[in-house]
């Protein structure tokens, strides 16, 4: 039975202890937020983390997530042993999600550096957990508004959100969705328009054809 690990861990180390434990049940290891641990920031990127982890976990399957916003990724990520590819920032940027249209809009803007590290403590999370989002004045160690930031739908109540809530702001948020956690990955630079997500996923596909098909010529 195939066995999956998406991990955000900066060496091959998480890879290696989840074969062990997996065994040969299907296990699915959501990496340091599930484990509710801190981690450091990403040391490893994945050019260098993917053939590792893909070695150090053989011959089980691997998904590389982090980054992958297009076909180039994609193609890469296959060339370096994963069996396919887990994408999140490039899909917050379609039709269908229903992040802010600010939200939508900073990513289309952010170039790759204006995704950060952070393990800023967030309610209702236990712990502190590793995740990046988009640089705002509270990643950038401004003091946060002592009052709520913004207001929200939960189900049909509308309630306040306060400064380092972890809901990231949706079409149903009114307020300052600057300083709500804009989620984004690396790859961010890399997207330049929303789309429907059956479009970006043939863009994605017919990006990677191409780029794989070139290869033999780069390579003779
Ligand atoms: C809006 C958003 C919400 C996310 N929420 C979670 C989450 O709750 N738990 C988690 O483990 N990862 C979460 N992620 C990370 C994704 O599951 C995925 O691993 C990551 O986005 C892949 O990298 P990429 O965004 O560069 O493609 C989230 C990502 C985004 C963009």
């Amino acid at each position: 039975m195939p066995c999956c690990w998406n991990h955000c861990d900066p060496s091959g180390r998480v890879g290696r202890r989840s074969q062990k434990r997996c065994g040969g049940r299907r296990r699915r290891d959501r990496g340091s937020r599930d484990r509710g641990r801190r981690t450091r920031p990403r040391a490893v990127g994945l050019l260098a983390l993917l053939p590792t982890v893909v070695e150090a976990v053989a011959p089980r399957p691997v998904l590389a997530a982090g980054g992958i916003a297009n076909g180039r990724g994609l193609a890469a990520a296959l060339s370096l042993g994963a069996e396919g590819v887990w994408i999140g920032t490039r899909f917050v940027a379609s039709d269908e999600c229903a992040a802010h249209p600010e939200y939508k809009r900073r990513l289309l803007e952010a170039r790759e550096t204006d995704a950060v590290y952070s393990d800023i403590p967030r309610v209702p999370w236990p712990t502190r957990v590793p995740h990046r989002l988009l640089k705002s004045p509270l990643t950038e160690g401004r003091s946060p508004p002592s009052r709520p930031i913004a207001r929200n739908l939960l189900g049909d109540k509308s309630v306040d959100v306060l400064p380092f809530a972890s809901a990231p702001p949706t079409i149903e948020t009114v307020g300052r969705t600057e300083l709500m956690p804009n989620y984004a990955g690396q790859g961010v630079g890399l997207i330049h328009e929303i789309l429907p997500a059956a479009a970006i996923v043939e863009q994605v596909v017919s990006e990677a054809h191409h780029t794989i098909r070139r290869l033999p010529e780069l390579l003779t």
